[in-house]
Formats: C-alpha cells, sequence, structure tokens
C-alpha cells in the first residue's frame, strides 16, 4: 500500500519568512509543492545587517500569510497535511519566538502533530530532498550565520567536525561589503566587484591553516582588508574603482582558498565509509561561483561526488525544515506544546560549545 507524507513547514530563525510543502510518495524522493520565502533584505539593507527587532516583528506579520500561500499554492488545506513543522532554533530568538507559537497556533487548530527543527538539521538534510543522498555524507554549511563540516550519519545524526571559531564566511562577505561602501547582502556585490579585480593585489591571511584541525576564522581577514583599505585611504586619498575591484577580488580569493583547503581536510578526516562518497554544500555563500568551483576540484581530487543543490533550496527556506520535519516524524518523533524555541541548539551534542557570536547571534 503506497503511503503519502505530507508536512508544512515554518522557518523565521534569521530574515526570511518562509513556508513550504513537501511531500514523500511511499519513501521515494521527496516533492516540494510549494515554497514561499519572503525576504526581509529590504527592511534590513539601511543597516547593513540583520535588525533582531525588525526581523522578528516583520516574521510576526507575514508567517501567516507565507502558509496560507504555501497551501494555496499546493492546492491544499491545513487538513490534507500530516505534520506541521518548524524551526524551534537555533537563530534570532524573537524570530524563532515568532515562528514556533505560530506553528503550536496551526496545530492545537488543526489537531496536526508538531514537529520542532533544528535549522541546521534543514540545511544538512536538504541533499536527502534534492538529490535522495544516501547516509552517510559529508556537508560544508556556509551562510552569513553559520560555517561548519557536519558529517551527516541520520535524521538526528550529526558530527560535528569543525567549524569557524568567529564570523561566518557570508557575515564576514557582508562586513567587508560594508567596509567598501557596498550594499547588504553583500556577497554578491563583492562577487560582481571582483570580476575586474586582481585576486592577487593583496595577498590577505588564509587563516588557521597552519593548525591541523577543520576549524576557521574568518573575522582577521576582514580586519586585513579595513588595513589595506586604510593604508590606500592615507596614501591617495580615496579608493579607485580598481582599488576596490582588486580588494573585493583579493578577499573573496582568500575566503575560497581557505575554505577549498578546510574542505580537503574534511574529505580527508570524513574517509570513505562508501565508495564514492558525497560532499554537499548549503548555505548562500554556496551561490559564490568561485567557491563552488574551488570545492567542486576539492571534491573531484580526494574521489568526493560535489553537490550543490538549487540555490533556493541553498539559502534559508521552507521546504528545508518540511523535509527534516518529515524525516524526523516518519522516525516516530514529534513534539507537544511545550516546544520551546532556542536561540543556541548544537546538531552534535558531543561537540565542544562553540566559541564567538556574530550578527546571528551565538553560534550553535
Ligand atoms: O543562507 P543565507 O541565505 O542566510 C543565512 O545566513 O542563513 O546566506 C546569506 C549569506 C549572506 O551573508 C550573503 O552575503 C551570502 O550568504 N552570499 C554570498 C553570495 N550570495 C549570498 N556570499 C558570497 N558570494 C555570493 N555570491
Ligand atoms: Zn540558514
Amino acid at each position: 500500500m503506497s503511503q503519502n507524507i505530507t508536512v508544512l513547514g515554518l522557518e523565521s530563525s534569521c530574515d526570511d519568512t518562509a513556508a513550504a510543502v513537501v511531500r514523500r510518495k511511499d519513501g521515494t524522493d521527496a516533492e516540494v509543492l510549494s515554497s514561499i520565502v519572503w525576504g526581509q533584505e529590504g527592511l534590513h539593507a539601511a543597516f547593513g545587517g540583520v535588525v533582531p527587532e525588525i526581523a522578528a516583528r516583520a516574521h510576526a506579520e507575514r508567517l501567516d500569510l507565507c502558509v496560507e500561500q504555501a497551501l494555496e499554492q499546493a492546492g491544499l488545506t491545513l487538513t490534507d497535511v500530516d505534520a506541521i513543522a518548524v524551526t524551534a532554533g537555533p537563530g534570532l530568538i524573537g524570530g524563532v519566538i515568532s515562528g514556533v507559537m505560530c506553528a503550536k497556533g496551526l496545530s492545537i487548530g488543526s489537531g496536526k502533530p508538531l514537529v520542532g527543527v533544528n535549522h541546521l538539521a534543514g540545511h544538512a538534510l536538504t541533499p536527502r530532498m534534492t538529490d535522495g543522498v544516501e547516509y552517510p555524507y559529508l556537508m560544508l554549511l556556509v551562510s552569513g550565520g553559520h560555517c561548519q563540516f557536519l558529517g551527516v550519519h541520520g535524521p538526528d545524526q550529526f558530527t560535528r567536525m569543525g567549524g569557524t571559531i568567529d564570523d561566518a564566511p557570508g557575515e564576514a562577505f557582508d562586513k567587508t561589503a560594508k567596509l567598501l561602501g557596498l550594499g547588504y547582502p553583500g556577497g554578491p556585490l563583492i562577487e560582481e566587484e571582483a570580476k575586474n579585480g586582481d585576486p592577487k593585489r593583496f595577498r590577505f591571511p588564509r587563516p588557521l591553516l597552519d593548525r591541523p584541525d577543520l576549524d576557521m576564522s574568518f573575522s582577521g581577514l576582514k580586519t586585513a582588508l579595513r588595513r589595506a583599505r586604510d593604508t590606500l585611504v592615507a596614501e591617495k586619498g580615496g579608493l579607485t574603482v580598481q582599488d576596490r575591484a582588486d580588494l573585493c577580488a583579493s578577499f573573496q580569493q582568500a575566503v575560497a582558498d581557505t575554505l577549498a583547503e578546510k574542505s580537503r581536510r574534511a574529505c580527508i578526516a570524513f574517509g570513505k565509509p562508501v565508495e564514492t562518497p558525497v560532499l554537499a554544500v548549503a548555505g548562500g555563500v554556496a551561490a559564490n561561483s568561485l567557491i563552488r568551483s574551488a570545492l567542486q576540484d576539492v571534491a573531484a581530487n580526494e574521489g568526493f561526488q560535489f553537490l550543490a543543490p538549487p540555490l533556493k533550496y541553498c539559502t534559508d527556506n521552507g521546504a528545508m525544515i518540511a523535509w527534516a520535519g518529515l524525516e524526523r516524524f516518519v522516525g516516530g518523533e514529534c513534539d507537544d506544546l511545550t516546544l520551546s524555541a532556542r536561540p543556541r541548539w548544537p546538531l552534535d551534542k558531543a561537540a565542544a560549545p562553540m566559541l564567538g557570536s556574530g550578527k546571528k547571534g551565538a553560534k550553535a
């Protein structure tokens, strides 16, 4: 007998208000029936980063509309879904609370089970939703708020192999863009500027490559760029268009080199539990062509298959939360109304707590 499982997913942990409906048919691949993402970039652009209070208010105002649209686009009503999944952390606490409260209301009103999802699990399990990747696989999560290598062994089995000890790479892109008077979010703008720049003109540090572990650091890189900028300004009274392009290209190259070398080491540390293991990537920084192709080369050299899900599922979205909730739900797990919103929620319960915090608060 065939069994369809359909889950509604809500996401509101940072600056995207999102809802989606995902269905798995009889244990086969997932189908994303709808995915609505209402980005808040416009609300935060003037501040050069996410303002938590503005984000939380916007989520509270828009979540129900996103849910309505997601159900409508899927051609379903709440009675048709089997469970309601929601990001319960980690993230900006005001936004997470908005999502959890909304999901609880929907669960009470419809009588459907509530499933709390770790946002990082949502990212980490995305390759299973998009490409049906089998466990175990290696994941590099690189976004504005997160940066870590994860061994993914099951829906709730993650090994955190290393990660940033301060800024996430996306955060470094955003802060660097701000230093150079570019807009927000900085990643795409720096990538664009870098097209006309010389990546070798400035030799920025490749942080922590002298350490054998898989930890990374990106805040010093941003400081090095600021010094280079200040030196140029002191010498010439300002930056030329070429200076800016060269700074962007050199910065981008340093991030790409660092991520590539640490990924090479992560592949080696992950080993070969299957003949051709998968190195998957998620998070907004995976949109960067230079970084993407550097990771692709690393994977090829190490005998790994490289997998980058479509960008709309790499960045924050409701479908990944619906899918991660679906995996928990079919494993017999769900939550009740005591589900709480958590600003910190490490995926790997055995890993040492992370240092540092950034624009999205304490790192998980
Ligand atoms: O995954 P995401 O949408 O949101 C979270 O941070 O969770 O990632 C957004 C981040 C921003 O910091 C943005 O600057 C960065 O991803 N980003 C990029 C690029 N596109 C987005 N970084 C580098 N190059 C890009 N093309
Ligand atoms: Zn995210």
